[in-house]
């Protein structure tokens, strides 16, 4: 006899957000889909950006010489290539696939430029909160290549790139200890090749969303089964096991969740601490060229 199984409760969809359109760095186009308005929801992430194009005047300036002080930058490149320099001394080029984990910390001033002139240039970039005692760390730096992403692919047809976190006892490109790293993301690029449902268990008190960048996606809970269109970003509720998501072949998702912080945030564009006088003395040490060597 075997003990009956416990039934997954899911999480069910608390609200559906369509991004903004704006241009950023040099003039490149992309789509913000977790703006401000949802810091505080979605602590301990702070930004989503969705770029994808295939005209060059859309992507061509790129992002030049910038200052970052107090959280972690994670551009997750689909397609396209672009090159990362920063002031740390760090160099690499992203593209199909990879992953550029960068920890700005007491501060780096980068520059992501596209290196290519034609086709389709397609990705994300996460900002994540660093804990105030991280705020000032020494900058780092993880050039991620796609073949070093762990995948799962699951038999009834999902196929799971791993950039953080762990699923099934796979360990994700990153993953750090908690007591330096206490929000413990998890980073998930979820491709369903055939029309299947896919759980993934979650912490309650982590803050959870997910981004259908193909297809589209339902989201299934005991209450109601919430269908999710292509470029929506879906907020979790904070309750259940986890989430379930179910999918026709072909849809490609992302699910991201955290710990929150539960601190106070003070941002001032590029610069993200927790107090007002702390982003003053951020401006001040970027003026005084305190943030290259
Ligand atoms: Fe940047």
């Amino acid at each position: 006899m075997t003990a009956p199984s416990t039934p997954f409760h899911g999480r069910s969809v608390e609200q559906q957000v369509i991004g903004q359109a704006t241009r950023d760095g040099d003039g490149v186009k992309l789509t913000r889909v977790l703006t401000q308005a949802h810091q505080r929801r979605l602590d301990p992430f702070l930004m989503l950006d969705n770029f994808g194009s295939n005209d060059p005047n859309d992507y061509g300036g790129g992002f030049p010489d910038h200052p970052h002080r107090g959280f972690e930058t994670v551009t997750y490149m689909i397609a396209g290539r672009m090159r990362h320099r920063d002031s740390a001394g760090h160099e690499g080029l992203l593209q199909n696939g990879g992953v550029q984990w960068m920890t700005a910390g007491r501060g780096v001033v980068h520059s992501e430029m596209p290196e290519q002139e034609e086709g389709v240039m397609e990705g994300f970039q996460l900002w994540l909160n660093l804990p105030s005692h991280q705020k000032l760390c020494p900058p780092g730096y993880q050039d991620i290549q796609s073949n070093k992403v762990p995948e799962l692919n699951l038999t009834k047809g999902v196929k799971i790139r791993i950039i953080s976190g762990e699923v099934q006892g796979v360990q994700g490109a990153v993953c750090r200890p908690a007591h330096l790293f206490p929000t413990q993301p998890l980073y998930l690029d979820i491709h369903f090749t055939k029309t299947t449902s896919f759980q993934q268990a979650l912490n309650p008190e982590h803050n959870a969303f997910i981004f259908v960048y193909r297809g589209k996606v339902a989201v299934v809970s005991e209450q109601q089964e919430t269908s999710v269109e292509l470029h929506r970003m879906a907020i979790l509720q904070n309750e259940g096991h986890g989430v379930e998501i179910s999918a026709s072949a072909g849809s490609q998702v992302l699910l991201i969740s955290g710990k929150p912080l539960n601190e106070p945030i003070a941002q001032y564009g590029p610069f993200v601490m927790n107090t007002r006088e702390e982003l003053m003395q951020a401006v001040d040490d970027f003026r005084a060229g305190l943030f290259t060597p």
